[in-house]
């Protein structure tokens, strides 16, 4: 009989949730709004479409392999994110099929059977994953009461089998953040055969002037990889694209694991139109402020607890169940996502599918 590895069938399947369409048509609704999965409400800028209707125009381009190297798009970056000290080249980028791609490429570069990563929890499920799907170890330290990573004890949990540590900052899905000066002292006691891995994916929405500027640690020559992504504030998610920054050495390592062709060619084009189109991420980040302002009056209101978030999702504490709610939501069109059992993560939308939200939650009448 043929059976997979005893480390592969005890990982917990991602469970992806039903396309909307299909819920719509289950529950005999329409219009149904889904603040689930974290995605920038405004989709991409005209640019991004008109750049991707122009690529549609030339179908040779179609039946040809992309550049695999994402040439244009990893000197745009290097560009962009260099600073007069902290000069960046391209060989300071790798590019993955959104930064998920990159979570893996990194674990399968560093780790194997019996090693460990250390991660907090609950974070980003996909660390967890990648790290058993090497038949590795995920060394899962509780977050502190305040909901961000607890980096003291993160560190002391490291030992000589540690590879790998992931730090999700901010945090999915509490969307908390640790501050510059913690995040030092955890880079002081972290030793160097260990990875960090920053995971930035919501980076361009942080409004804290205490977050910390890990590019900093790269340019002392650390070894941190830090991931950032076209999917959230750039409204890229469908296209799959997102970016690692590095030192070239780490990058040469991860880029002998990588697929060669693995982001596409309108993914490529997009995100670099996407870079260039300052407006449309000021216009994103200005949506999401006003969303949460409204979303935490409301919540106020109705006497909800929940979590100031630097991300564009809330972290909302209920009494009683969350799949309950859930379930009522649904009913009322309203996707969001339950995180735990009595915890909800709700994507802020734009305003009117933020007020179905309020409006729903006031109707089912579950806290
Ligand atoms: C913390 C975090 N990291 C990484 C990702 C993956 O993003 P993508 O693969 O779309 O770039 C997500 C997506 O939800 C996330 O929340």
């Amino acid at each position: 009989m043929l059976k997979p590895l005893d480390y592969v069938s005890q990982i917990k399947p991602y469970v992806p949730g039903k396309p909307v369409s299909e819920l719509e048509r289950e529950l005999g609704i329409s219009n149904s709004v889904k603040l689930a999965s974290n995605e920038n409400p405004l989709g991409p800028s005209r640019k991004v479409v008109k750049a991707i209707k122009e690529f549609l125009k030339n179908p040779s381009e179609i039946g040809r392999y992309p550049d695999g190297g994402g040439y244009y798009l990893r000197t745009a970056l290097s560009k962009a994110i260099s600073r007069k000290n902290i000069p960046l080249t391209i060989d300071n980028f790798i590019l993955g099929n959104g930064s998920n791609e990159l979570i893996d490429i990194a674990v399968r570069t560093y780790m194997t059977h019996g090693d460990e990563a250390v991660m907090a929890n609950p974070s980003f499920v996909v660390y967890s994953m990648a790290v058993r799907s090497v038949g590795a170890n995920a060394i899962e330290i509780p977050l502190k009461d305040d909901f961000s990573h607890d980096l003291i004890k993160m560190s002391k949990a490291i030992t000589k089998n540690t590879k790998m540590v992931f730090v999700s900052n901010p945090n999915n899905p509490t969307g908390t953040i640790n501050k510059k000066d913690e995040f030092r002292r955890f880079m002081t006691d972290v030793p160097d055969d260990v990875l960090v891995v920053v995971d930035e994916a919501y980076y361009e929405y942080v409004t804290d002037k205490d977050y910390p500027d890990t590019l900093k640690y790269l340019a002392k020559g650390r070894n941190i990889l830090i991931l950032r992504t076209f999917s959230k504030a750039y409204g890229l998610a469908g296209l799959r694209i997102g970016y690692g920054i590095s030192k070239p050495e780490i990058i040469t390592e991860m880029n002998k694991i990588r697929e060669p062709f693995n982001t596409n060619t309108p993914s490529q084009i997009c995100a670099l139109t996407a870079l260039k189109d300052k407006a449309h991420l000021k216009k994103s980040i200005k949506l999401n402020e006003e969303g949460k302002v409204y979303m935490y009056s409301e919540l106020d209101a109705l006497g909800i607890k929940y979590i100031p978030s630097q991300t564009n999702f809330i972290y909302i504490m209920l009494q009683s169940s969350s799949f309950d709610l859930y379930n009522a939501l649904l009913k009322e069109g309203v996707i969001i996502r339950p995180v735990g059992p009595k915890e909800i993560r709700v994507t802020i939308g734009l305003k009117e599918e933020n007020q179905r939200f309020i409006d729903a939650l006031k109707k089912v009448g579950i806290k």
